[in-house]
C-alpha cells in the first residue's frame, strides 16, 4: 500500500473574498462540437450501466481550454506547468450499451437555477469541484462569478446570472474529529457536520485518501467507536464504520425529495506498475496513454467493495458515481511532476482531464 505515501493535504488560503467579473473572449467551449447523433434518453440510461465501457479517442475534447479557466490550482494545472503531451485530454468515455449525454453547461446552470451543489470530502473532492467550475465557466465565460472562501473548510463559487452555487466542504473523513484533553479523537459514529449539509440541493460525497495514513500525516490521536476509545483500529474496518455512520445519517436526516445524494467511488492512484502489467514502474511520469483494454489487471480495490456494500444498505435513493474502474484505466491522467509544487503526484488528476468525465457522469445522473 505504498501509494498512500505521496498524498497531500491541501489547506485553504486565508479567508478572502475575490470577485471575478469575467469578460473573457474565450468561446464557450473553445472548440466547436457537433451534436451527438444518438439522443440520450431516460430509458437508455436505466437499461445501461454507464460506468461500463471504454475510452475512445475524440478530437472534440477537452471540453474547455484549461488556460482560460481562472480557478485551477497549481496542483492540477498540468498544461501550465509544462506537461508536453496532449493526448490525455482527448479521450471520451464510451459506455458499452448507451451514450452519455453531451455536457451542456448552460443547460446545467438553467436546470439548477437558485440551487446549491456541494462537493464534500478530501482533496479528490477539490479536484472534482475545480473541474465542474471550469466546465460551467466555459459555458458562460462572460457571466459574473463570485468566489468566496467562507472559512478554512468551506468555499463556494457562485454563477450569479443563474444563482447557482458550487460549493466545497473540506472533510477528510466525513465523520467528526474532536479536540479533547487526550488529543484529537476520530469519532467513527458521529457526523455532526450533517447539519451544515442539510439545506443543499445536491451533495457529492467522497472519502478514502486519508484512512491509511499513519505517523505525522495521521489527523487523529485516538479513535472512538461504539463508546470505546482506542489507540488504533483496522483501517478498513474504520472506513466501513464511518461510511455506515454516513449512510445512517442519509437515511435518518436527509430529505431525498429535496436533496440528491451522490457518493463518488474510490479514486485510484498509479504508483505501482505491477498493477497495469509494467512491473518495475514506480509512478505515472511516463504514462501517456490509458491502459489498453477495459479490464484493469488487478481488479477493483477492496475499498470499492466496501463502498458498494454500504451504499446498497441505504434505504433512500443514493447514486454511486462509480468512477473507480474507468479511472483505473487512466494511468496517463495524473499530474505526475507537472504541477506547481514539483512533487510526484499520481493520486490527483489534471484539470482539464479525467474529472471532467466524472462530471459528465454526474450530469447524466442528475438529469436522468
Ligand atoms: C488555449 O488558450 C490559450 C490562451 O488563450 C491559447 O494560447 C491556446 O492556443 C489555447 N489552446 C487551445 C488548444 O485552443
Ligand atoms: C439565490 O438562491 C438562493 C437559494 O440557493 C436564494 O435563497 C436566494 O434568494 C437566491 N437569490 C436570488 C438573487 O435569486
Ligand atoms: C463574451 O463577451 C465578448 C465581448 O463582449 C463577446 O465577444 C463574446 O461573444 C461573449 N461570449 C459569449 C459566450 O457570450
Ligand atoms: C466553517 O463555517 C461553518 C458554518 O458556519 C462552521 O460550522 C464550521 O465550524 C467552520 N469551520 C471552520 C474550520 O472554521
Ligand atoms: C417524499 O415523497 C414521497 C412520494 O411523493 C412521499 O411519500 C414522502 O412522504 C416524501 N417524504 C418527505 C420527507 O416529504
Ligand atoms: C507492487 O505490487 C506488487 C503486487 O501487489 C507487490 O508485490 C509489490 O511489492 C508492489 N511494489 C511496490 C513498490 O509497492
Ligand atoms: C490495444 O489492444 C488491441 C487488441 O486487444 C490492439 O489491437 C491494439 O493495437 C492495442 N493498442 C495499443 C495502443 O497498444
Amino acid at each position: 500500500m505504498g501509494s498512500f505515501k505521496r498524498r497531500r493535504c491541501y489547506s485553504f488560503l486565508a479567508v478572502s473574498f475575490v470577485i471575478f467579473s469575467c469578460l473573457c473572449l474565450a468561446n464557450a467551449n473553445g472548440i466547436h462540437r457537433k451534436k451527438s447523433s444518438v439522443e440520450y434518453s431516460r430509458k437508455e440510461q436505466s437499461s445501461c450501466n454507464v460506468y461500463q465501457g471504454n475510452w475512445v479517442s475524440d478530437n472534440s475534447y477537452p471540453l474547455y481550454n484549461s488556460s482560460t479557466c481562472p480557478f485551477i490550482r497549481k496542483e492540477f494545472d498540468c498544461q501550465k506547468y509544462g506537461r508536453p503531451d496532449h493526448l490525455y485530454l482527448k479521450y471520451r468515455w464510451q459506455p458499452s450499451n448507451c451514450h452519455l449525454p453531451r455536457f451542456n453547461g448552460q443547460h446545467f446552470l438553467k436546470r439548477f437555477k437558485g440551487k446549491k451543489i456541494a462537493f464534500i470530502g478530501d482533496s479528490v473532492s477539490l479536484n472534482h469541484w475545480q473541474s465542474l467550475i471550469c466546465m460551467l465557466h466555459a459555458a458562460t465565460p462572460n457571466s459574473s462569478i463570485v468566489r468566496q472562501e467562507l472559512n478554512k473548510s468551506i468555499s463556494a463559487v457562485t454563477f450569479q446570472d443563474y444563482n447557482v452555487s458550487v460549493m466545497l466542504f473540506h472533510s477528510l473523513y466525513l465523520v467528526d474529529i474532536d479536540e479533547e484533553k487526550i488529543g484529537r479523537v476520530l469519532k467513527l459514529n458521529s457526523i455532526r457536520n450533517g447539519d451544515l449539509w442539510n439545506n443543499i440541493d445536491v451533495l457529492v460525497f467522497n472519502t478514502w485518501l486519508w484512512w491509511y495514513r499513519r505517523g505525522p500525516k495521521q489527523q487523529w490521536d485516538y479513535v472512538q467507536v461504539d463508546g470505546k476509545i482506542l489507540k488504533d483500529i483496522d483501517r478498513m474496518t474504520a472506513f466501513r464504520t464511518a461510511l455506515t455512520t454516513w449512510a445512517q445519517w442519509v437515511d435518518s436526516d436527509v430529505d431525498t425529495n429535496i436533496t440528491k445524494v451522490i457518493f463518488q467511488g474510490i479514486s485510484p492512484s498509479h504508483y505501482n506498475g505491477t498493477d497495469w502489467n509494467q512491473p518495475g514502474v514506480r509512478n505515472c511520469l511516463r504514462e501517456m496513454i490509458p491502459f489498453n483494454g477495459s479490464v484493469y489487471p488487478i481488479g477493483l480495490p477492496e475499498a470499492a467493495y466496501v463502498v458498494k456494500e454500504v451504499i446498497s444498505s441505504i434505504k433512500k435513493p443514493v447514486h454511486l458515481l462509480d468512477i473507480t474502474a474507468l479511472s483505473q484505466l487512466r494511468k496517463d491522467a495524473h499530474p505526475s511532476s507537472y504541477n506547481g509544487f514539483k512533487g510526484m503526484d499520481c493520486t490527483h488528476w489534471c484539470v482539464a482531464g479525467l474529472p471532467d468525465t466524472w462530471n459528465e457522469l454526474l450530469y447524466a445522473a442528475l438529469i436522468s
